[in-house]
């Protein structure tokens, strides 16, 4: 287990200095944080584990973080694996058995934890108990109950609907994370610019915060690169005019879309008429995955009106096709 823990930590490392540790400091997300804050109080003041929790929502929205948060808010110790890591049920008898009275246990992409797997997570959510099978053969094995310290599990998804509803059901906690507006972003920027010590002037951090996808990840990547500019091209501040320039250079429209946006959504109108078209013939027609089409790159765009999902597959709507100074027509 070690091997999948310490790479789980390296992976996360370049992002854990603008990690906030505490709720006061997780920007937005009011209604997950104000409810998870009254359950965590509550379990607190009965002395117990808090309720399993399970969050959900598209990349970089601050789940991991929160998970982190809730660990400490819990004055507990946070364990972490990720769904695919888990291979054999062993590897999560050895996980669950190590945890101590009240840790979190904190399952990344919990959906993909194979299905014969996760039964043994029906048990240990419920009653704290673990089932397991020991014995090589049909003649000595047999079925041996351990009992398990009460844990919190915080599962994290980008797909809830992929979760199998026993599993789904096991969650007392079930918060879904939005997309950030733009204050909330910009009040992510200026953490950030407090953070790494870098001034920004307040267009700038609006700026920013307008092209970041409604993401903190992003506005804290494009923060990074559009600090790479004002160190070299001026005195390291950052301003509006030099986050414009950076912001262009990398191709981020005022939107916050990329090429592959572009790409997606002209490919849409080119070769399929401006659809409806399946997913799969999207996926090919631009040579990304079916998965990060639809967990990293269509969530936003639903979100901004830009493409619209129906029973025959997704459409390019109007302000998309204004947005790319496209002629429109039809009545899309
Ligand atoms: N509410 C917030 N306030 C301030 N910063 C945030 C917040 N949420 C996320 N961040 C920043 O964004 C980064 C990405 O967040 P995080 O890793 O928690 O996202 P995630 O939802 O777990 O993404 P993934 O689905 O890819 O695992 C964090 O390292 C943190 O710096
Ligand atoms: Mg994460």
């Amino acid at each position: 287990m070690d091997r999948i823990i310490t790479s789980e930590i390296l992976e996360e490392d370049k992002d854990i200095e603008l990690r906030p540790q505490i709720m006061d400091e997780y920007i937005g997300q009011t209604e997950a944080k104000e409810n998870i804050k009254i359950f965590i109080k509550a379990a607190k003041f009965r002395n117990e584990a808090l309720d399993h929790v399970l969050l959900y929502g598209p990349p970089g929205l601050g789940k991991t973080t929160l998970a982190h948060i809730i660990a400490n808010e819990m004055g507990t110790s946070i364990k972490t694996v990720t769904g695919p890591s888990i291979e054999k049920s062993g590897d999560l008898a050895a996980i669950l058995s190590s945890l101590d009275d009240y840790d979190v246990l904190f399952i990344d992409e919990i959906h993909r934890i194979p299905k014969y797997i996760e039964e043994i997570l029906y048990s240990a959510m419920e009653d704290f108990k673990l089932e397991i099978m020991v014995g090589s053969d049909s003649s000595t094995s047999r079925n041996i109950t351990i009992d398990l310290p009460p844990f919190t599990l915080v599962g994290a998804t980008t797909r809830a609907g992929d979760l199998s509803s026993p599993l789904r059901d096991r969650f007392g906690i079930v918060a879904k994370l939005k997309f950030y507006n733009d204050s909330e972003l910009t009040a992510i920027v200026n953490r950030t610019s407090k953070v790494l010590n870098c001034p920004i002037t307040s267009d700038a951090a609006l700026e920013l915060a307008r092209r970041s996808r409604g993401t903190p990840r992003i506005a804290n990547r494009l923060f990074k690169r559009v600090r790479d500019y004002a160190q070299v091209l001026s005195d390291g501040n950052i301003d509006l005019k030099i986050t414009k320039l950076a912001l262009d250079k990398l191709k981020i429209d005022e939107l916050g879309l990329d090429d592959t946006d572009y790409h997606l959504l002209k490919s849409i109108i080119e070769k399929f008429n401006g659809g409806p078209v399946g997913i799969e013939a999207i996926a090919s027609s631009i040579g990304e995955e079916q998965t990060t089409i639809e967990d990293v790159y269509e969530p936003y765009l639903l979100q901004r009106g830009l493409l619209k999902r129906t029973a025959r597959g997704r459409m390019v709507t109007k302000l998309a096709y204004d947005h790319l100074n496209i002629p429109f027509k039809g009545d899309k």
